[in-house]
């Protein structure tokens, strides 16, 4: 529920994707937001007010002289008792009445009159999207405090393939939970290793940790919500990678290695979440072992790079963060793993808290001491070791 109370108007314009925001209002609603819908005549033609009425559960504004609010003032009242507006599809149309401050119609009245930030998902098509007209109404907007989201690229209604595509109700719903997230590491560079790393044997086989990679996804994300331009280098996992974080797949730990040191002395923090393999093999076969190649074959271990150390020990080095995974005595070994690495600020769990979960009980430790956090999910974990960092870092 990470909109919790927020109150959002939605306005659909007219265009084909006006569909999507069907669902998009279902996926506001589940993350916690209050959806008041407003729809122009246009995106009437493509969806009735009946379905966004049945999804958000209150009736769907159309017309700036409606009659249902008692001062007729459609326009000013639903911007003012909104946390942000968000058009979605923003229709060509849409954008160049709002880029000229046009007051024809309930919704760019509305725009103009708010006192909340707008949000806009463009969805046109691609010629219409690259039409100088548009890019200046763009420019405009987003000149003028507007968060333009996407548009994505592929193929469009019309058939043809390019730039003009809406968002997916998803991925606008993530970048709405972004835009209200305390931007508390604006314009920091994140460096993150996350997941486990995979030592080959052969092609086939190798040793690794378990790790879901979901926690070090987690503090990727919410670095990205809180402003920082994140990369997030990761071992074999599961999960996609959080929107709007560059993401670098390694396999075993001297890849990570090579990844992490090639970008550690641009980054300003550093965060080591991944859980690196202590060995690999020194023997690793080129091709599949058989078991008929004669008894069990040897696995030769060689020690691994300690990338968290390494990085920790560069002169003018980013600001470096560590976990821990333990089984018992938690601060002990997480505060010697501190020093040891000769890192500021270490989050230490108990691997039977954590585990494959979306759940996990953190405790940071760093000079001060200990400071345990609340078990949650890993979101809000992450969240509030971010914002942990950014105290450390004088930058909250
Ligand atoms: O040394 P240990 O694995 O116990 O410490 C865990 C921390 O060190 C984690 O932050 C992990 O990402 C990092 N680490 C590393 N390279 C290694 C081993 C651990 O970066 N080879």
């Amino acid at each position: 529920m990470e909109l919790q109370g927020k109150r959002i108007v939605l306005g659909v314009t007219g265009g084909i994707a006006a569909y999507k925001a069907a669902e998009l209002v279902r996926l506001l609603g589940k993350q916690g937001a209050e959806v008041q819908v407003a729809m122009t005549e246009a995106a009437m033609h493509f969806v009735t007010p009946t379905t966004f009425q049945a999804l958000s559960g209150r009736p769907v504004f159309t017309d700036q002289w409606d009659a249902r609010m008692p001062n007729a003032m459609a326009h000013i009242d639903l911007s003012r008792q909104a946390d942000c507006i968000v058009v979605a599809p923003a229709s060509a149309d849409f954008l160049a009445r709002a880029a000229h401050g046009f007051a024809d119609g309930l919704l760019a009245t509305m725009v103009l009159a708010r006192d909340c930030p707008l949000l806009v998902a463009p969805a046109m098509n691609r010629q219409m999207w690259e039409s100088p007209a548009t890019q200046r109404n763009v420019a405009q907007l987003a000149a003028d405090g507007v968060a333009i989201l996407g548009p994505a690229c592929g193929e469009q209604a019309c058939g043809e393939v390019g730039a003009g595509r809406m968002l997916e109700p998803e991925e606008i719903v993530e970048e709405v939970v972004a835009f209200f997230a305390p931007k508390v590491l604006a314009g920091r560079r994140v460096l993150i290793t996350a997941g486990p790393t995979f030592e080959a044997i052969d092609p086939v086989r190798g040793i690794t940790n378990l790790s879901s990679g979901r926690m070090g996804y987690a503090v990727a994300r919410a670095a990205r919500h809180a402003g920082a331009e994140v990369t997030l280098v990761s071992g074999p996992v599961g999960i996609p990678a959080p929107q709007g974080v560059d993401r670098i797949d390694v396999l075993g730990a001297l890849d990570m290695h090579a990844a992490v040191m090639a970008r550690a002395q641009a980054a300003d923090i550093f965060i080591g979440v991944a859980a690196v393999a202590d060995y690999r093999v020194a023997n690793a076969a080129g091709h599949k072992l058989k078991k008929d190649e004669g008894g069990i074959p040897p696995v030769e271990l060689i020690e691994n790079p300690d990338i968290l150390a390494e990085v920790a020990a560069l002169t003018d080095g980013p600001f470096c963060v560590g976990f821990a995974a333990e089984s018992h005595n938690l601060e002990e070994y997480a505060q010697a793993k501190r020093r040891r690495k000769n890192i500021p600020l270490i989050a230490g769990n108990l691997i039977q808290d954590g585990f494959g979960s979306d759940d996990n009980r953190l405790v940071l430790f760093d000079d001060t001491g200990a400071h345990p956090l609340t078990p949650a999910p890993k979101s809000v974990l992450a969240r509030q070791l971010v914002e942990h960092i950014a105290k450390l870092t004088g930058a909250a």
